[in-house]
């Protein structure tokens, strides 16, 4: 799987993606993520990619040739890459999407800055318009970063076993259950009986119920269509 990540700010996406599970991934081969600098495509010695907006109106707009000069940078090497932008006015991420962007080769994620981008370049080369949530950020990087994480998860081996599980909950439409480790007692607070007694049916079944509950509690949106599929079963 390999991301290529279109930025004014490689930097800034490549520091926090080289940590952790994401960095291991990319160490082993398993995933690729490359930060293309969008500035490196200017057309001009001072590296200006953003100019005012025709019609007026506060702030300024990324232009659409460098853009477009990047794009195809990594067009050239890769056969009908999915093309991400990465805006508030897009279709939702959601873990269903991640799980279909995990099938994919390789994944252009296209960070806009300022007030956007250029339409007619986001009409020529953007296949999907993606919003991470209902929120407005300065930029389209801590998405990218955000589904990048949330793809490569999905890339069989990224994950070793013992984190596997983790994931598998959500799956199920209900939100994870409380988990404990040592010490058995923390101030005064004792971990729940039945997950030291060694007894899996038991254990599973408080699992679930604690999912439930929490899931009701928290995200009751879930907990309604949860209830309906499986009442339909
Ligand atoms: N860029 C700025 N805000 C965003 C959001 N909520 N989702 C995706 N990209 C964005």
């Amino acid at each position: 799987m390999n991301f290529h990540i279109l930025t004014l700010f490689p930097d800034m996406v490549m520091s926090g993606l080289k940590e952790s599970i994401t960095g291991r991934a990319m160490e082993k081969g398993l995933i690729n993520i490359n930060a293309i600098n969008i500035r490196d495509f200017a057309g001009n010695k001072y590296g200006h990619v953003d100019d005012y907006t025709y019609g007026g109106g506060a702030g300024m707009l990324m232009q659409a040739e460098p853009v477009y000069k990047a794009y195809k940078f990594v067009e050239e090497t890769v056969t009908k890459p999915r093309v991400l932008y990465m805006t508030p006015q897009g279709k939702r991420f959601d873990q269903k999407m991640a799980e279909e962007l995990s099938k994919e080769d390789d994944i252009i994620l296209l960070c806009g800055h300022y007030e956007g981008i250029d339409e007619r370049v986001l009409d020529m080369i953007v296949t999907d318009h993606v919003s991470i949530g209902d929120f407005v950020l300065t930029g389209g990087e801590l998405p990218a970063m955000m589904i990048a994480d949330a793809v490569s998860r999905l890339v069989p081996g990224v994950l070793g076993s013992d984190e596997s599980a983790v994931y598998e909950s959500f799956y199920d439409g209900l939100l994870e259950y409380p988990q404990y480790t040592r010490p058995e007692e923390f101030m005064g607070v004792k971990v729940p009986e039945v997950l030291l007694s060694g007894h899996h049916k038991n254990i599973e079944k408080w699992r679930h119920e604690q999912a439930l509950l929490r899931t009701k509690e928290r995200r009751p949106d879930l907990y309604e269509k949860y209830v309906k599929e499986h009442d339909n079963k």
